[in-house]
């Protein structure tokens, strides 16, 4: 089988392409950049493809011959960077463009597309159970504006799927955690932090999580199982900071931090810090979005992912470790 995978130096791409390898995919890797690509994927024997989801046109004949396209890419991590408007690249890549992507696969006779969204995209039920696939947000009521756009991308998806009948199965990631975040996202920022004592305290938060590597495996495994148009939630562990801390200290030896900060105080740091990040020019883990997204309490279910896919978890220390080591090996991705 020969596969396309797009962002495959992102956390979940690269993870994604040793793992179609080492079930014996031929691998078309597309990355933005050649250099960053040999050097997270060199010696795996993926066949790197410079080109950028702005221009799917430019590096589309490269789908040609593939059996299977992996969309990773995504406008996500400059999503939540000190940027005052975001909207208009939200719309590009993670609607328009992905749109033209699956369009010119099917020109080019590429037979299955695994796309990927996020439980972003899920809203939270009133009856107090895990949401499920169903349960989709109204794009007005998205936490952020990266939300929004992968709301947005997924309707698209599914009227073009209507029409056309390209079999697009398509996983709905919780946080994810692991190794090979060269970037790093939002999870490796969290764990880089905790390993260098810059954590202050924990507040009360609920969300889900989980291992990238688990969900290379579910993609894989949808490329068998799935069945075309279907949506599959991948959230491993409903926890908390509290308890990201407590299994970080376990794993790390790194001792965890000890203050509770009330929620009111949370957003008034929040604030602060997401201030004067931006009158400073740095970036920032902790803004008032994210601490709106960590106290959701906000639990989805990964009950079809497991009946059809037999989509299995790892344990959130394995995950917390094998992440914290890669880090502590490699903490800038080079
Ligand atoms: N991480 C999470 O917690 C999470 C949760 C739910 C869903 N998701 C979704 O999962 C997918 C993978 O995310 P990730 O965590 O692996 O993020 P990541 O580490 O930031 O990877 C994103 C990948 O997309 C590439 N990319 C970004 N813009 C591109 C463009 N214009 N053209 C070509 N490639 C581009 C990046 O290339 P560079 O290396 O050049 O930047 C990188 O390879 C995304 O669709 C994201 O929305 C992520």
């Amino acid at each position: 089988m020969r596969a396309f995978v797009t962002g495959s130096t992102g956390l979940l791409g690269n993870n994604l392409v040793r793992l179609l390898i080492r079930e014996g995919y031929e691998v078309k890797a597309l990355a933005r950049n050649r250099i960053k690509a040999e050097a997270m994927l060199g010696g795996t024997g993926a066949e790197i493809v410079v080109g950028d989801m702005g221009d799917v046109d430019a590096f589309a004949p490269a789908l040609k011959g593939c059996d299977v396209l992996f969309h990773t890419a995504a406008y996500f991590r400059e999503a939540f960077e000190r940027k005052s408007e975001h909207w208009p690249m939200l719309q590009r890549i993670n609607i328009d463009n992905t749109l033209r992507l699956f369009e010119l696969a099917q020109r080019h006779e590429v037979g299955t597309v695994i796309h990927t969204s996020s439980n972003a995209t899920i809203r939270k039920r009133t009856d107090g159970k895990a949401s499920e696939e169903s349960d989709v947000l109204l794009p007005s009521k998205a936490p952020t504006p990266y939300a929004r756009s992968k709301i947005l991308g997924d309707k698209a998806i599914a009227e073009y799927v209507s029409q056309t009948q390209l079999p697009v199965m398509t996983v709905l990631p919780a946080w994810m955690f692991g190794p090979g975040d060269a970037a790093p996202t939002s999870s490796g920022r969290f764990v880089l932090d905790y390993l260098n004592r810059r954590l202050q305290g924990v507040f009360d938060t609920g969300f889900d999580v989980v291992d990238a590597r688990d969900v290379a495996a579910a993609m894989l495994a949808a490329v068998s199982k799935g069945k075309p148009g279907e949506r599959y939630i991948l959230a491993a562990h409903h926890t908390s900071l509290a308890e990201l801390c407590q299994v970080l200290g376990r794993v790390t030896g790194v001792e965890e931090p000890k203050r509770s900060v009330s929620r009111p105080m949370i957003y008034t740091v929040a604030w602060f810090s997401q201030t004067m990040a931006a009158l400073f020019g740095k970036e920032t883990n902790l803004t008032v979005d994210s601490v709106r997204v960590l106290t959701m309490m906000h639990r989805t279910s990964s009950a079809k992912a497991a009946l059809e896919l037999g989509v299995q978890f790892r344990p959130l220390e394995a995950t917390l470790r094998d992440t914290a080591d890669w880090l502590r090996l490699d903490p800038k991705g080079s």
